[in-house]
């Protein structure tokens, strides 16, 4: 539309010069004034006017070619950042659902499990409470009753608290919970080799990036149960130099199951969740893999820089 107006107005000047040069002969009297002023070389002045006109027709063309270059890659652009807007947004509705099934299923474990066993201790108290004093059959089977419950409280307790957090982390450091979580994770995948080599002095890191490093691996061995067919598993942590001064851990845990293509769109949000852990630390993530070849994780944590607060990353 507006390139229409500005075509039609070129061509109603042009026309208006047209008129006025035909009517007032004005070529005739430039050439004789260019005559007069041979001197000057003034009469090649049009032929010099029309080539710089060409040039600005050419830089103008170039600059309308890039402008549309530049606007059609904003919209890519804008385009993508829609999509992984939309994208952020339906992972954190899924991290909400998670979270929220997680709480779900910990309120139906305490309601299921702690509700019955306490239920059953009670009346156990309850029976011994009213038993005759004499009658020591009564109170020694109940008092048995009581004992054993407790002890399967303590177990539901226990696995509770594993889910929450990880077995030995707290008392004896986040090696040795790494350990106990690869020895686990060996008696539930029988048949896989699964190596655990720390080359590195953990108790460096402080709780959060222990913690990150911690739920990195178990995310990692989740998906080798759940996703890799492997037969072998190699978890390393070394510390190395990076290459801004500073040190770092470095987490890779690699198997040789049917791999995947990278970059293909995911629905789940282990890596996500991997990969905004360790950026948040200024670390960074790498993943390679392909159909059949294996998987594997390297991943970077500076081991110190951005002050984090406490607690479960
Ligand atoms: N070790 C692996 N071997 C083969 N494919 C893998 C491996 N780890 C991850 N993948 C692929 O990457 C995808 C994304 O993994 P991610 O951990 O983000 O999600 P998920 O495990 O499917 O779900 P969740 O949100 O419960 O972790 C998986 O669905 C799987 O296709
Ligand atoms: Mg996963």
């Amino acid at each position: 539309m507006v390139a229409r107006r500005d075509m039609t107005l070129v061509g109603l000047i042009s026309l208006a010069a047209a008129i006025l040069c035909v009517r007032f002969d004005l070529s005739e009297k430039l050439m004789a004034w260019a005559h007069l002023h041979e001197r000057l070389q003034v009469d090649e002045l049009p032929a010099v006017l029309l080539v710089f006109t060409t040039c600005l027709i050419w830089f103008s063309t170039r600059r309308y070619v890039e402008a549309r270059r530049q606007l059609a890659l904003r919209t890519l652009t804008d385009m993508r950042l829609a999509d992984a807007l939309a994208e952020n947004q339906r992972l954190a509705q899924q991290y909400l659902d998670m979270q929220e099934s997680e709480r779900k299923a910990l309120a139906r474990d305490l309601h299921d499990e702690l509700g019955q066993y306490l239920n059953v201790i009670k009346l156990d108290a309850v029976s011994i409470r009213d038993a005759p004093p004499q009658d020591h059959v009564q109170i020694s089977s109940a008092a048995r009753g009581m004992i054993e419950n407790v002890d399967r409280l303590y177990g539901v307790v226990a696995s509770l608290i594993r889910q929450l957090r990880p077995v030995g982390f707290d008392a004896l450091g986040v090696a040795a919970a790494l350990e106990h979580c690869v020895r686990e994770w060996r008696a539930r995948l029988v048949g896989v080799t699964m190596s655990l080599s720390i080359d590195a002095d953990l108790s460096e890191l402080d709780e959060v990036r222990a913690l990150v490093l911690f739920r990195l691996i178990q995310e990692a061995l989740t998906n080798v149960a759940r996703h890799a067919r492997a037969g072998r598993v190699d978890i390393r942590i070394v510390k190395r130099h990076d290459s801004s001064g500073g040190d770092i851990i470095q987490v890779s845990v690699a198997d040789d199951g049917v791999g995947t293509t990278i970059g293909a769109r995911r629905a789940g949000l282990g890596l996500v969740g991997m990969r905004e852990r360790v950026a948040a630390f200024g670390g960074s993530l790498a993943l390679t893999s392909r159909p059949g070849e294996g998987f594997k994780i390297v991943a970077a944590v500076p081991i110190m820089g951005l002050p984090q607060k406490a607690g479960d990353p």
